[in-house]
């Protein structure tokens, strides 16, 4: 251990903690610490990587760090996914007052650490922002896809919070511990986007200011923003819109069942095409196994992404979201026929109250027995 490390260690809790989300990030913990380390010289840090369970075996490397330097903190996470809800279990794990957010693949400037801390303490401010929309700012060399969707979300983001923030999706922030545990039970969790999350969840509007500072290129490893990442922030936003009332994740299993209704139909149609109406029973058997098929991949890729059914895992989804939704179905249909048949209720009002039923049902079972074993 240095001098350094044994100095803070002994002599001072943590002022500063850094918190380092990482999904196969091995071949920069030991650059990202180095950085860290020389750039914080005289400060009070802990470096606090939130891995999950990365297969490169990241947080191996990140503890093999921590022996060397006990300011070095790592949470191995299992069986989760995601980089908020990574964040904020990093962000809850520390004493420390002053919590900054940042990759560990190298992309954010960790030089600017220093001057985040001193301006958030020295102008009484609860969040400042690493910014790459103010000036002095940028992108580096970004593709002009990555560049318009960006553009694209910051948009969205500035009109749901409400607040002139040229950078809100900037995952590259510091922020008073205090501010996080005020609101940490609005956080959403959901998708990459914690720092929007934080600042719609706090009840009034935070002080903040944004620094400049240029987004890197990687060090190693890939991106894991993908198409899905816009998916989780489409979730996300709903979420924030139509607040606790419908879980987010029931609207998104409700989308997903709506379109498998024209899965249904894109194999029933064919099927009867071929095979003449007398085949109706096998054929409307088929459509119904091909789109509860259909619709426990797409959950388990989309709904619940973050606890993704991998392997062996997957059969035995698929077996009980089958017999789930078989259940689902009969309870549909029972409960429409009887509405229907009693004279309750006219077709339509007979057959979406049965499809309501059916969808609760499929979602509260599932969410139980399929994802969440
Ligand atoms: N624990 C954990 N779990 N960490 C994750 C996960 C996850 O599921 N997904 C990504 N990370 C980590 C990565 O290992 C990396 O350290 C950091 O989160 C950012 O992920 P990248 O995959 O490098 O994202 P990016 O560079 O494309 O996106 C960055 O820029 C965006 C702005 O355009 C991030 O800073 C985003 O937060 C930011 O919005
Ligand atoms: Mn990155």
């Amino acid at each position: 251990m240095t001098e350094a490390a044994a100095h803070s260690l002994n002599c001072h809790p943590p002022e500063l903690a850094i918190i380092v989300p990482t999904y196969n990030e091995a071949g920069s913990v030991e650059e990202l610490a180095r950085l860290v380390a020389t750039t914080l010289e005289g400060v009070a840090w802990e470096l606090i990587f939130v891995d999950d369970d990365s297969p490169d075996g990241t947080a191996e490397r990140a503890r093999a760090l921590s022996r060397q330097d006990p300011r070095i903190r790592v949470i191995r996470r299992v069986g989760r996914r995601g980089l908020s809800s990574a964040c904020i279990e990093g962000m809850l794990a520390t004493s420390a007052p002053y919590l900054a957010v940042m990759d560990g693949d190298l992309q954010h400037d960790e030089t600017l650490l220093p001057q985040m801390l001193r301006v958030i303490k020295e102008d009484d401010l609860e969040v400042v922002v690493g910014s790459r929309y103010v000036a002095g700012g940028g992108v580096g060399d970004w593709s002009a896809r990555r560049q318009s969707m960006s553009r694209l979300a910051t948009r969205i983001g500035q009109r749901l919070i409400r607040v002139e923030l040229q950078d809100p999706m900037s995952g590259f922030f510091m922020v008073r511990a205090s501010v996080i545990h005020a609101c940490v039970h609005q956080l959403t969790g959901v998708g990459f986007k914690i720092l929007l999350d934080i600042f719609s969840a706090a009840e009034r509007p935070l002080r903040f200011r944004e620094l400049p500072f240029t987004f890197r290129q990687r060090h190693a490893g890939s991106s894991k923003l993908d198409n899905a990442v816009l998916w989780e922030y489409l979730l996300m936003l709903t979420q924030k819109t139509i607040g606790p009332l419908i879980p987010v994740r029931f609207i998104a299993f409700s989308i997903i069942g709506g379109l498998g209704v024209f899965v249904h139909l894109a194999v029933l149609w064919p099927m009867l095409q071929w095979l003449g109406s007398g085949a109706f029973l096998l054929s409307q058997s088929a459509a119904t196994l091909v789109a509860m098929t259909s619709n426990f991949f797409l959950n388990n890729t989309l709904t619940y992404r973050d606890m993704r059914l991998r392997g062996v895992q997957l059969l035995w989804g698929w077996l009980s979201f089958v017999a789930t939704c078989s259940v689902g179905a009969l309870a549909n249909v029972g409960i429409a026929n009887y509405l229907f048949q009693e004279g309750h209720s006219g077709w339509l009002l007979s057959a979406l109250a049965g499809i309501l039923v059916g969808a609760v049902w499929n979602y509260a079972v599932t969410a139980v027995y399929t994802w969440r074993r």
